[in-house]
């Protein structure tokens, strides 16, 4: 029970404040051109999902130019020149993590005019932390080979599952976020939109994904290059931005049987190309592509030219809330 005073000052603070507070989302980062390598790493890593790929360093990247920054540009890309030998390591190609984490109350929007497309490839916009599944992963762009629809999808453990129902305007393919079962698919959500995802996407010059995290939900949206109901904070990349004006997403996940607080830690992002594995090469075989993944990727570099993404920007916000007249302004001042 509040005391007496403090209910008689929490309803004063109320009436005070509620004309004069600003509450929205001010950006706390921007990467832009070289920015990608001051706030990413590199990770020379093996690939968890079992793909065929051997992820470079950053000094091999740049001297081979799989990444590549401009003023308003950050490629990153995969080997598009060498046969590989079968026995050997896999296509050479990039995996780079945020220095920083971002964890609740935060949105992130990705301006990109090209993404990774083709059969082999996996590429993957996306945020997690260790330890994996317990701290949770959130994938915002995320596709195989000539899939036609972006998919976003969560990864947690048991006793994370998603309504059949809610406000979104994509369709839910799976309800169960436990990465312990249907083979670690999560609970996934397509956009049903074309331009969403590949070379369609890479046609018409990309586009804006957001991804908008409280402890209440998770929500993604995509809107297409020249899109007619693009927020001009999003195409912009405002220093503030209002979520509660985007309109509906493609993705929303709340926390009605799934605590957002419990199961989502502070994230960092990770932009990722593999080729084949888990995912890429288990389906490939009904992808519509030619011969086996493996093969594919091996000895068809000139196939790979198109593998890469090519970003605008990342903006990142954090959640404030300004008191902008709680005091009375002196006049005599
Ligand atoms: C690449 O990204 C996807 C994101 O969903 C992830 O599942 C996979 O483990 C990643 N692979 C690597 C090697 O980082
Ligand atoms: C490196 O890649 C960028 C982007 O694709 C390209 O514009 C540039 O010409 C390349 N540099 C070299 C030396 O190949
Ligand atoms: C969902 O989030 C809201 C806001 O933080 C919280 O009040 C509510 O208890 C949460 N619900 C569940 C089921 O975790």
């Amino acid at each position: 029970m509040p005391s007496f005073t403090s209910a008689i000052s929490v309803a004063l603070f109320a009436s005070l404040i509620s004309p004069a507070v600003s509450v929205s989302y001010s950006q706390s980062d921007s990467y832009v051109g070289s920015q990608f390598n001051s706030g990413f790493s590199y990770q020379a890593i093996s690939d968890p999902t079992n793909g065929r790929v051997n992820y470079v360093d950053g000094a091999a990247a740049a001297s081979q130019n799989l990444t590549y920054a401009s003023d308003d540009t950050f490629i990153l890309r995969a080997d598009y020149t060498n046969v590989l030998d079968p026995a050997g390591a896999g296509r050479d190609s990039v995996r780079i993590q945020s220095n920083k984490q971002y964890g609740s109350n935060t949105v992130m929007v990705f301006n990109m005019r090209h993404m990774p497309q083709g059969c082999g490839t996996w590429p993957a916009v996306w945020t997690v932390a260790v330890p994996w599944p317990t701290m949770g992963e959130i994938d915002i762009v995320e596709g195989v080979n000539n899939q036609a629809f972006n998919q976003a999808t969560l990864h947690s453990s048991e006793g994370c599952t998603m309504p059949d129902s809610r406000d979104e305007t994509g369709i839910s393919l799976t309800t169960d976020c436990n990465a312990a079962v249907n083979g670690n698919s999560g609970c996934g959500v397509q956009i049903p939109d074309t331009l969403s995802y590949g070379s369609p996407f890479n046609n018409n010059g990309g586009g804006w994904y957001a991804v908008e995290r409280t402890d209440a939900f998770i929500k993604i949206w995509f809107w297409p290059r020249n899109s007619n109901n693009v927020p001009t904070d999003v195409q912009n990349g405002d220093l503030n931005v209002n979520t509660d004006a985007w309109g509906t997403p493609f993705a929303n996940f709340p926390n009605t049987s799934c605590s957002i607080t419990d199961r989502f830690a502070a994230h960092n992002i990770i932009i990722n190309l593999t080729f084949c594995g888990d995912w890429a090469g288990n389906v490939y075989s009904t992808s519509n592509c030619p011969s086996s993944c493996i093969d594919f990727v091996n000895n068809n570099p000139a196939a790979f030219a198109d593998a890469y993404f090519d970003f605008a920007w990342i903006k990142v916000y954090g959640y404030t809330v300004s008191l902008l007249s709680f005091m009375p302004i002196p006049e005599n001042v």
